[in-house]
C-alpha cells in the first residue's frame, strides 16, 4: 500500500473515500461540517467511538464517498484511539471495494499513529490457499493542514514501525511445519542482510560447547535443530554511555508440552509460541532503519518442544549456562528453560539492560485477559522506561508484583531451582525463575501469552498474531538516551 501526505481542501481530495473524525461534542474537521451537519442534526450519527456513517457521491466533493468516523469525547481521543479508528475504517472500507482511502487529520493529530493504524488494519495473514476475500487498499493518503519535514518524518517512522510489526505477524502466522527454528534463523539472516546488522547463529554444537544445557534439554525431543540467534545493531557514532540494551524473545516454534503433554483442544495455537521471537526480529528490523543511539542486541533462543524417545522427562536435572542446575518438574514450562540461557548469554555479551517478551504462561491470561501484557521487573527505573515506551506506542502493559515472598516457591530438593512452582501465581513464579538468571542486571519481563494473538478478528486487526511489543521495543531504544 502506498502511503503519502497531502495538503488539500476536502473538496479537492481525489479518492474512493475520504474519512473524517467527528466528536460527540460537535467538534471535528470544520471543513467537513457542511456535508455532515444534517446527518448529525438528524440524530442518525452521534459520533460515538466505533460508529461510522457513509455519504455517497457527496455534492461538491471529488471523492466518491465521505465517511464520518465517531471519535467519542474529544478530550478522551488519543493517538491510540486514532490508530484504532483508522484501522477499523480501513478494514471495513477494503471489504467494500475501496482502493484509495484518504483521511483528514486535524491539526496536532498524530500522523504516525494514523499511518500505523492504516498499515496494521490493511494487513491480512498470508494464507496458504488462494484467497479471494483479501482485497487490500492500494493507497492511503493523510490530508494534513500543512506539509512539513517533521510530518514526513513521522509518516516514515509510522511506516517502518507498522511494516515491522506486520513482519512479526507474518512470522507468527506461519504454521509450525513451515516456521521451524531453522526458518526463524533464515528470516533473521535476511533482516541482517537487508538492513545491515551483524548476526551470529549458534547451533546445537556451539551451544553444547558453551554449556547451554537448559535450552538443549528442551530441544532434545525434537528432530528440528535448535538455534540461538544473535542480531546486533551498533550506532554509527560512539554512544555517550556504556549502556547496551538486549531484546530477548521466546522462540518455541511449537509447544506440544513435551512429555507433560498438553490437551488436544487448542493445541494448534501453540504455533504462536514464537511470538516473542517475532517481536524481537520485528523490532530489530525497525531499529536498524530508525538508528537509535544505543547499541541493541536481539537474542532469540528457538526450539521445538516435542515428545519422542529422546525427549526430556519430568524429574530430569539440567545444568544451565549460568551454572545453576534446574529440576524439570514439568516439561511444559519450557519457555523459561530456553530463556534463562539467553538471559545469561546476553549478560556475557556485555548487555547492561535486558527486556524479554514471551508467551510464557496461561496464568497471565487468567490474571489480565487479552487486554494487558504483564510486566515484571527487578528494577523499577527500567520498568518505568518500558512502560513509558509502551504508553507512547499505545500498547497496554500492567505492572505485576515480584517480591521475595514468591521466590521460595521455586525451591527444589535436588537442584538449585525447580522449573515450576505451585499452581497459583503461575505467571509470577515463572517471572521469578527468569529473575534468578537476570540477577542484578536491570531487566523487564513481558508475558504476552494473552496479547500475542487474537482468537477472533478485531474491528481494526485481523485474527491471529498481533505483533505486540515491536513498537514498544523500538520506542524504548529510540528514547534511550533521552532519559
Ligand atoms: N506456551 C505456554 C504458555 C501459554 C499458554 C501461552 C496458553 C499462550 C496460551 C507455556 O510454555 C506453558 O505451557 N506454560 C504452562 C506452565 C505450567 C506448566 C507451569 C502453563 O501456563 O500452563
Ligand atoms: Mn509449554
Ligand atoms: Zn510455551
Amino acid at each position: 500500500m502506498e502511503t503519502k501526505l497531502i495538503s488539500q481542501p476536502l473538496n479537492e481530495v481525489e479518492a474512493d473515500a475520504v474519512a473524517v473524525v467527528l466528536f460527540e461534542d460537535g467538534d471535528g474537521i470544520p471543513a467537513a461540517k457542511s456535508w455532515l451537519e444534517e446527518m448529525r442534526a438528524s440524530g442518525e450519527f452521534a459520533a460515538k467511538p466505533g460508529e461510522t456513517a457513509t455519504l455517497h457521491q457527496p455534492q461538491g466533493l471529488k471523492a466518491k464517498r465521505l465517511i464520518a468516523v465517531g471519535g467519542g469525547k474529544k478530550e478522551k481521543f488519543t493517538a491510540a484511539s486514532l490508530r484504532k479508528a483508522v484501522g477499523s475504517v480501513v478494514r471495513a472500507a477494503k471489504q467494500k471495494g475501496v482502493k484509495k482511502l484518504a483521511w483528514m487529520l486535524a491539526d496536532g493529530q498524530s500522523v504516525e499513529a494514523a499511518v500505523e493504524g492504516a498499515i496494521l488494519g490493511n494487513y491480512e495473514p498470508i494464507m496458504n490457499k488462494p484467497s479471494s476475500d483479501a482485497k487490500p487498499l492500494e493507497s492511503f493518503s493523510l490530508v494534513t493542514p500543512a506539509k512539513s519535514a517533521e510530518l514526513e518524518a513521522a509518516l516514515q517512522r509510522g511506516v517502518i514501525l507498522a511494516e515491522s510489526q506486520n513482519f512479526a505477524r507474518d512470522l507468527g502466522n506461519q504454521p509450525a511445519n513451515l516456521m521451524t527454528p531453522t526458518v526463524i534463523a533464515k528470516q533473521a539472516e535476511q533482516i541482517a542482510h537487508d538492513f545491515r546488522l551483524d548476526i551470529e547463529v549458534l547451533d546445537r554444537d556451539r551451544m553444547n560447547q558453551l554449556g547451554m544445557g537448559s535450552l538443549l534439554g528442551v530441544a532434545q525431543g525434537s528432530d528440528e535443530p535448535p538455534v540461538m540467534i544473535v542480531l546486533k545493531y551498533v550506532p554509527a557514532t560512539a554512544p555517550k554511555s556504556t549502556d547496551h540494551l538486549a531484546l530477548i524473545g521466546k522462540g518455541v516454534t511449537f509447544d506440544s508440552g513435551g512429555i507433560s503433554i498438553k490437551p488436544a483442544q487448542d493445541m494448534e495455537k501453540m504455533k504462536y509460541d514464537m511470538c516473542g521471537a517475532a517481536a524481537v526480529l520485528g523490532a530489530m528490523r525497525a531499529i536498524a532503519q530508525l538508528k537509535p543511539d544505543v547499541p541493541v542486541t536481539g537474542i532469540v533462543p528457538s526450539v521445538e518442544n516435542m515428545v519422542s524417545g529422546r525427549a526430556q522427562r519430568p524429574g530430569d536435572i539440567v545444568k544451565s549456562l549460568s551454572g545453576k542446575t534446574i529440576e524439570v518438574l514439568n516439561t511444559d514450562a519450557e519457555g523459561r528453560l530456553i530463556l534463562n540461557d539467553a538471559i545469561t548469554y546476553a549478560k556475557r555479551l556485555g548487555c547492561t539492560h535486558l527486556v524479554d517478551a514471551a508467551t510464557l504462561t496461561g496464568a497471565i491470561v487468567v490474571a489480565l485477559g487479552h487486554v494487558h501484557t504483564g510486566a515484571f521487573t527487578n528494577n523499577e527505573a527500567m520498568l518505568a522506561r518500558v512502560l513509558a515506551a509502551a504508553k507512547e506506542e499505545g500498547e497496554n502493559m500492567w505492572p505485576m508484583p515480584l517480591d521475595d515472598d514468591y521466590k521460595d516457591l521455586l525451591k527444589s530438593a535436588f537442584a538449585d531451582l525447580a522449573n515450576i512452582g505451585p499452581r497459583w501465581g503461575g505467571a509470577i513464579t515463572a517471572a521469578w525463575f527468569l529473575r534468578e538468571f537476570a540477577e542484578d542486571t536491570p531487566w523487564v519481563h513481558l508475558d504476552i501469552a494473552g496479547t500475542g494473538w487474537l482468537d477472533d478478528a478485531a474491528p481494526n486487526l485481523a485474527k491471529g498474531p498481533t505483533g505486540v511489543c515491536v513498537r514498544t521495543f523500538t520506542q524504548l531504544a529510540s528514547n534511550w538516551s533521552k532519559s
